[in-house]
């Protein structure tokens, strides 16, 4: 399929570094609509089909490179010693801003941080919250299931993971729309803030809460990562901020859109729809295959010193981009990738990412989908997309489904 994002023609025109060579450069902007009409990871299969080498280079965003197969886009992600995290995002010059904990850290120093992040979220700290999970969604189901219709991601996509990660770090709900809004600058920018103003509108309202915290008895999550050791020492203000920032950031979107694209693809899969909702011990198989199907997630890493890689010099500050979606779309690794298959032999994905900065949330969003589906099915076991607007996706960091409206009957 034509993606529109491939003429080269004006791309070559514009000036590229020298270690660049002419073929390497395509037309790729990840802050770019995703064409009318046009399936999400549809679009980012068919640009893996149309490059003609693994590794591209893109004169957007300050320049960059793309990992366009599964095997690079692993590297990238997970070899600290040429591809560091010093700088996580593009633009490089915006991402410098953003030096947030643990994700903008190396080995070894990067180590400490993720325990005490680990340390959060495993099962046992989240299993207090399960039943909060199972309540808040029956709730919102209920509140909405004899009308027949729903704005999926308004009503419960946008409600549900971000109230429960809310009670979690206990901050008001009310604050939740500022939160969430600051959050989207860094996945999805709409040009409205700079990268330190988000930063320093984080601080601003972070800075109060994490001092009250730390002289508090509080048994949140934000009070016991800032109340917590680094190899033996207490966090210092700056490192607590940048981690609380850090995990507000991770958690306030992904799971949204993981949502958003799992309850979209099952209005239209009637046959996938119909077997769960005869057996709904199926949610444990389908659940693999979501995560390997919709990934989200695109990051990016900067070349630590001069490297030969796929053929081409990478200069050191260079920054190459690693997406969770190329690994999920490549044909070598997951034969047919857009097909959904509850059996999937070998499959692949890095959907959580990929080395030491594998998602230290990733417990939490497989708990929360689960309970999600078995709650939904539970209650509204047939549905429908609604025709009052057609499927439509924004591409950015973390990629996501525009609202969309669900209908059933009743
Ligand atoms: C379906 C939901 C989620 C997906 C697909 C996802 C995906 C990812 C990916 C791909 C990374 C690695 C990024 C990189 O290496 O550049 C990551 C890191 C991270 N995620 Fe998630 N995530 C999800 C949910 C969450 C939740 C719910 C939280 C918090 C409660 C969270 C917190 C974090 C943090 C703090 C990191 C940085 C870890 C580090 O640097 O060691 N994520 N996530």
């Amino acid at each position: 399929m034509e993606v529109g994002a491939f003429d080269t023609k004006d791309v070559l025109a514009l000036p590229r570094p020298e270690n660049v060579p002419a073929d390497r450069v395509f037309d790729f902007d990840i802050y770019r609509e995703i064409p009318d009409g046009m399936d999400f990871h549809a679009f980012w299969r068919a640009i893996m089909e149309q490059a003609p080498h693994r590794l591209m280079w893109t004169p957007h965003n300050d320049g960059h490179w793309i990992a366009l197969t599964a095997e690079l886009s692993d590297i990238v992600m997970s070899e600290p010693e040429r591809f560091s995290n010093n700088t996580v995002l593009v633009p490089k010059a915006a991402g410098e801003a953003y030096r947030l904990i643990p994700l903008s850290l190396d080995p070894p120093e990067h180590r400490p941080f993720r325990t005490l992040l680990n340390e959060n979220l495993g099962p046992k700290p989240l299993k207090p919250i399960e039943q909060a999970i199972v309540d808040l969604s029956a709730e919102l189901i209920d509140g909405f299931k004899d009308r027949g219709h729903c704005d999926f991601v308004e009503d419960f996509a946008e409600q549900l993971p971000v109230t429960i990660f809310m009670m979690l770090v206990d901050l008001p709900l009310a604050d939740l729309p500022k939160l969430k809004h600051l959050a989207d600058q860094f996945t999805r920018p709409d040009g409205s803030m700079t990268y330190p103003e988000v930063l320093e509108a984080f601080r601003e309202y972070l800075t109060p809460v994490i001092a009250a915290r730390r002289n508090g008895d509080g048994e949140d999550m934000i009070s016991r990562m800032v109340k917590g050791q680094i190899e033996g020492r207490e966090l210092s203000e700056i490192e607590a901020l940048n981690i609380c920032t850090q995990v507000l950031v991770g958690g306030l979107d992904t799971v949204v859109n993981m949502l958003g694209f799992t309850f979209s693809y099952l209005a239209r899969d009637t046959k996938l729809r119909r077997a769960i909702a005869s057996d709904p011990a199926l949610i444990n198989d389908a659940l693999l295959e979501f995560f390997r199907r919709f990934p989200v997630v695109t990051s990016s890493r900067e070349v630590r010193a001069d490297v030969e890689f796929d053929g081409v010099t990478l200069r050191q500050g260079d920054m190459v981009m690693s997406s969770t979606i190329v690994v999920s779309m490549d044909t070598g690794m997951n034969a047919d990738p857009l097909d959904f298959r509850l059996q999937r032999p070998g499959r692949k994905h890095s959907t959580f990412g990929k080395g030491s900065h594998t998602c230290p949330g990733a417990h939490l969003a497989r708990m929360e989908m689960k309970i999600v589906l078995q709650e939904w099915f539970a209650r509204i076991p047939e549905f429908r997309l609604g025709e009052d607007r057609p499927l439509a996706y924004t591409n950015g960091i973390v990629g996501s489904v525009k609202p969309f409206t669900l209908v059933w009957d009743v």
